[in-house]
């Protein structure tokens, strides 16, 4: 296995965490769980985009940028962790964050948001839902800064599904393994929340990379259809396969997409994802996020019990983070509720 090593800023603290949940395994009773924690990648309260933008951001750097301009939701952990690199970088972020499924206004700065302002991020709020494009409002803000005499770099939507979000990922899921390796543990099946769907290609063609048979689940969130998911992990893993140099490339019958855990929309608990998330709290003291991880883990948490794996199988669940959106959802989780 010999693929190229991509440049990176070296901001994110890699490799992160391999651990097993043997509290959640006993209480499940089926086949041996562990968790890979991209909660943990370094850098303000981490996530899986801290990975990601550790490599596209080499451009921004190169580009001697001196202002980031993204995009997302009010809750984003997209736009917190750009936020925080660019901070690391000495760069102002400008981010233009949409309403989404809190469809007004923040009146109250609560997680993500809250960490933006106070790691310096200029901030917009716009009514706009999730899955709409608001690339030409970032266009127009670049040339006002233009006009101001700054060097902005635009990290549009396209760059979180890019081919280097992606190999990324093709390099967590090498990660994993050899961690999991060392511990004599071969993965059968890894679970992982699904939104745009770079992060979950990156798995899959890791694990071609890597000639392994891992079962590479995604839980989509609601966000965005299946179809959609599925045409994303064609396009940005071959992108990622060129720029690593492998001949492998990710087929159809590679990808394996669950909507059965989004419930009513992307941002929408379900009474399962709050379950999931308060199991895994009180058995291995693992927070994870209502947005994108509860429902994953609802989703392995249910392929368990119906028996979906058989005892001695190997199963990891990778965190992707998203924690501080907890704190925006925290009335869902008041006692009595
Ligand atoms: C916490 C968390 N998990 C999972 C994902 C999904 O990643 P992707 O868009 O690569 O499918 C995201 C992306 O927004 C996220 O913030």
């Amino acid at each position: 296995m010999r693929i190229r090593q991509l440049e990176r800023l070296g901001m994110g603290v890699f490799p992160t965490p391999f651990e097993p949940m043997p509290r959640l395994q006993k209480e499940l009773g089926g086949p041996r769980l562990f968790v890979k924690r991209d909660d943990l990648t370094g850098v303000a309260l981490g996530g899986n985009k801290i990975r990601q933008l550790d490599y596209i951001l080499v451009e921004a750097k190169k580009k001697n940028a001196d202002y980031v301009i993204t995009t997302c939701g009010v809750q984003s952990n997209w736009s917190r962790q750009t936020a925080a690199l660019a901070a690391k970088m000495g760069m102002k972020a400008l981010l233009v964050l949409r309403t989404a499924q809190f469809k007004t206004k923040p009146k109250v700065y609560d997680g993500n948001i809250l960490l933006d302002h106070i790691m310096g991020a200029e901030i917009k709020v716009i009514d706009m839902r999730i899955n709409e494009d608001p690339t030409p409002i970032l266009e127009e803000e670049a040339e006002k800064l233009q006009r101001k005499g700054h060097r902005p770099f635009v990290l549009g939507l396209a760059a979180a599904v890019s081919p280097l979000a992606t190999a990324a990922y093709a390099y967590g899921f090498i990660e994993m393994t050899q961690q999991a390796s060392a511990m004599r543990v071969k993965l059968d099946a890894v679970f992982v929340a699904t939104s745009a769907g770079p992060t979950q290609a990156g798995l899959i063609l890791g694990a071609k990379i890597m000639g392994l048979k891992t079962k590479v689940i995604g839980v989509n969130v609601g966000a965005y259809s299946t179809e959609r998911i599925r045409k994303v992990i064609l396009e940005s893993s071959e992108g990622a396969a060129k720029l690593l140099g492998t001949r492998e490339r990710v087929r159809e019958g590679d990808i394996i997409i669950n909507d059965d855990y989004a419930g009513e929309d992307y941002g929408i608990s379900t009474k399962e994802s709050i379950g999931a998330l308060r199991l895994v709290a009180r058995t291995e003291a693992l927070i994870i996020d209502p947005v994108y991880t509860a429902k994953a883990m609802a989703g392995m948490i249910d392929m368990i019990r119906k028996g979906e794996f058989e005892q001695g199988q190997n199963v990891c669940f990778l965190h992707t983070g998203g924690i501080p959106a907890l704190f925006a959802y925290k009335e869902q989780f008041q006692p009595g509720r």
